[in-house]
Order: C-alpha cells, then sequence, then structure tokens
C-alpha cells in the first residue's frame, strides 16, 4: 500500500533519450538526449554536467513547440524547463507580483489568474506555449503584450554560467521580438516575475482591438450586464471564442500549426500608397516608422487562402496560418512556407519574415 501522506518527489533534474519533442505543427521531431529540468535553482544549473550542458551552443533549448518548425527532425542535444511553479510574491491595494516559473503554460496561467479577478492577462487567452516561451517574442494579442505586465526575467546567462534579473528595460522588448531572440542561445529563462491588478483599471474592459467590441457587445447582450461588469474570466473566454474561430486547436488533433506564420510587415509610407492604388481596400495601420499591413491580408491578395497542397496548406479560416493535415516532412512544410513567401512578394513586391524558429540542425 503506498502511504498518502508521501509526497512524491521529482529529482531536481533528469536525462531523458531519445523522446519525441511535442510541437503544434505536428512534425515529426526528437531529442536524442533531453535535459529535463524540474528545478531551476542556482544550485541546480551550477551542477557540472548541467552546467556543461547548458554551456555548450549545440544544446537547443525547446519549451512547448508552439513556434517552432522542425525542418530537420532530429535535434541532439536539448534542455526543457519542466518547472512549473507560481506564486505570490508581493501585494499591495489593488495589484499582486506573481513569479512562475518557465515550464507552466502560458494559457493556464492565464486562466488561473483571470478566475481569481486579476486584470492583466485575459487577452493572452488560448496562446499556446510556456511562461518561459513569451517574452522571448513578447507574446501578445489583442492589444496585450507580456511586456506590458512584465516586472523582471529572470535568465541563465549560458555563457557566464550564472543567474541574473534583468528589468524590463534591458529585455528590449518590442513587436514580436526581444533581446532573448536577438541573442538567441544566450539565455535560459527561468522565471518571470508579473503585475497584475486586482482592481479593474480605467478603460476596462479593453474593447479597442477590431472584433473585441462587438464580442463584448454580444457578451453583454446575452448576458443583460454592463459591459463595464464582465470579470477577467469572463473576458478570457470571450477571446477563446474569438481565436478558436480563426486558429487550428493546438492541444491536440489535425490540422497541425504554429499561429500566426508570419509577422506583419511594416512598409514605408511610399510602399502602402502604391499598393492602396492596386487595392483601395487594403487595411493599413500607421506605426511609428512607416505603415503596418496585416501579412493576412497579403496572402489572401496574392490568392492563397484556403490553398493546398497535398499535406500542408494556407488556413481558409485565416490566411496568416499555415496549417499541417499529416504525412509531411519538415522540409516539405518549410518548401510550402517558401512558396507562400514567394507568391507575395511577386504579387506585392513585400518580403515576409517567418515568425517561428526554424530548426535546420
Ligand atoms: N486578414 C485578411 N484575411 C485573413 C486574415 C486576416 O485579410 O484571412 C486581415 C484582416 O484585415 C484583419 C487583419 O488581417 O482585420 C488582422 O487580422 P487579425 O485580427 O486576425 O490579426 P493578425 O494581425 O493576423 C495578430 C497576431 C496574432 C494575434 C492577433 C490578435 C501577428 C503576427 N499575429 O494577427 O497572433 O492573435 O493579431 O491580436 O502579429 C500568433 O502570433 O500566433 C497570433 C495568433
Amino acid at each position: 500500500m503506498t502511504n498518502p501522506d508521501a509526497v512524491a518527489t521529482r529529482p531536481a533534474f533528469e536525462w531523458l533519450g531519445p523522446c519525441p519533442l511535442s510541437n503544434t505543427l505536428r512534425l515529426p521531431a526528437e531529442a536524442v538526449r533531453l535535459l529535463a529540468l524540474n528545478d531551476v535553482s542556482e544550485s541546480t544549473l551550477r551542477t557540472p554536467d548541467v552546467a556543461e550542458w547548458l554551456a555548450d551552443p549545440a544544446t537547443r533549448v525547446v519549451g512547448g513547440g508552439s513556434n517552432v518548425v522542425f525542418v530537420t527532425p532530429r535535434v541532439p542535444q536539448a534542455v526543457r524547463i519542466d518547472a512549473a511553479d507560481w506564486r505570490v510574491t508581493r501585494s499591495g491595494d489593488d495589484w499582486v507580483d506573481l513569479s512562475v516559473e518557465a515550464g507552466l503554460g502560458l494559457d493556464a496561467l492565464v486562466r488561473e489568474t483571470a478566475a481569481r479577478g486579476w486584470f492583466g492577462l485575459e487577452a493572452l487567452a488560448e496562446i499556446p506555449g510556456t511562461v518561459g516561451a513569451a517574452p522571448m517574442q513578447n507574446v501578445g494579442a489583442y492589444g496585450t503584450e507580456i511586456a506590458d505586465v512584465t516586472r523582471w526575467v529572470e535568465v541563465w546567462d549560458r555563457r557566464e554560467r550564472r543567474i541574473e534579473c534583468l528589468a524590463p528595460a534591458d529585455c528590449e522588448f518590442r513587436y514580436r521580438g526581444s533581446r532573448f531572440k536577438r541573442e538567441a542561445g544566450r539565455w535560459m529563462i527561468l522565471r518571470v516575475g508579473l503585475r497584475l491588478a486586482t482592481r479593474a483599471p480605467g478603460d476596462w474592459p479593453p474593447v479597442g482591438y477590431p472584433g473585441v467590441g462587438e464580442a463584448v457587445g454580444e457578451w453583454s447582450r446575452r448576458t443583460g450586464r454592463a459591459p463595464a461588469a464582465i470579470t477577467p474570466g469572463e473576458y478570457a473566454e470571450v477571446i477563446t471564442t474569438i481565436r478558436r474561430a480563426k486558429l487550428p486547436d493546438w492541444r491536440s488533433g489535425w490540422p497541425g500549426s504554429a499561429g500566426s506564420f508570419f509577422h506583419n510587415p511594416v512598409v514605408s509610407v511610399e510602399t502602402a500608397e502604391r499598393l492602396a492604388r492596386r487595392w483601395p481596400e487594403m487595411p493599413r495601420f500607421p506605426v511609428a516608422d512607416g505603415m503596418k499591413i496585416p501579412a493576412g491580408w497579403l496572402i489572401e491578395a496574392a490568392g492563397l487562402k484556403g490553398h493546398r497542397d497535398g499535406p500542408v496548406g494556407v488556413s481558409s479560416r485565416h490566411a496568416l496560418v499555415l496549417e499541417h493535415h499529416g504525412g509531411a516532412s519538415g522540409e516539405v512544410f518549410q518548401r510550402f512556407a517558401e512558396f507562400v513567401r514567394r507568391r507575395v512578394r511577386e504579387e506585392t513586391g513585400i518580403d515576409l519574415a517567418i515568425e517561428p524558429e526554424c530548426v535546420t540542425l
């Protein structure tokens, strides 16, 4: 008989492999040898075998696999943070500070905090991936970026072999990017510090993003409650409905996808005007350095929305989403992505940048 009081303790780290690497595109992928970290304290990371593994540039940091294309299926050396606890470290009149370990799923954290009535993460509901991966590409949706609530990011400096705690200014957050992405290979994110509000902010609920105002209005009519009365948990549900209408289920089933496959490009005002002469209805948004054009619109304008080529294709619900319907190799998938880029370039003159990381070892 097992002792009900016994708490199963996991070792601080484990060597695994070969083992499959999950990825939301559902391409074949495995790590030949994988270091799984259940603990991210300095003493564990300084263990000689662990420190050596992390210092080796050949070791790839893997997470939830939601923003990666395994072009080649074998990763010889990998590390994954499985530590997934979170706790409140401080609180004030109208805020709480959280410390979250990198291995926790971002969506799980969104649900937990929204259910407690805390404000700040609800617009990020239903995004796949881990909390540790979120600052890498400054995950964002519906007007919120993870940078907006980030107080600090604790990292392992793989080169200097030490823990550092970076303030937001040192993370160099920008649209879909950060210092961690720019200096890939140097940092492994261990914990993220977030500050959430425990009272509704003045402009609650956020309805500026196209489609969100309508969805909140619909919620209000259905429930008979004022839009301002929507709780963070209910707002997260509204966002979930919007996302599920556009994006394949990242948890299971087919097709696989990596969410938005390309960045929304920023082009010069002249380029935007040239395109608008041909497509007056083209959506475009002024930003600091030019005009942002939705990549999904450009792909649709190139005639590719819903285009299918055997096991791969462009989603018929959202043209920015490339889909894997099963049976494709990473190389086949990558060739298809390059085909989409080429067609958009030929049709519009704009060169789209691929958002996920491509593994080509
Ligand atoms: N559009 C089309 N055809 C399509 C799809 C989109 O013309 O098939 C045009 C429409 O004009 C639409 C516009 O593109 O209004 C914008 O579409 P959407 O609101 O879906 O946003 P997005 O720019 O395509 C970005 C993020 C998403 C995020 C949403 C909401 C990027 C690369 N993607 O998509 O992030 O959820 O905004 O904030 O910035 C992800 O990164 O995986 C992701 C899903």
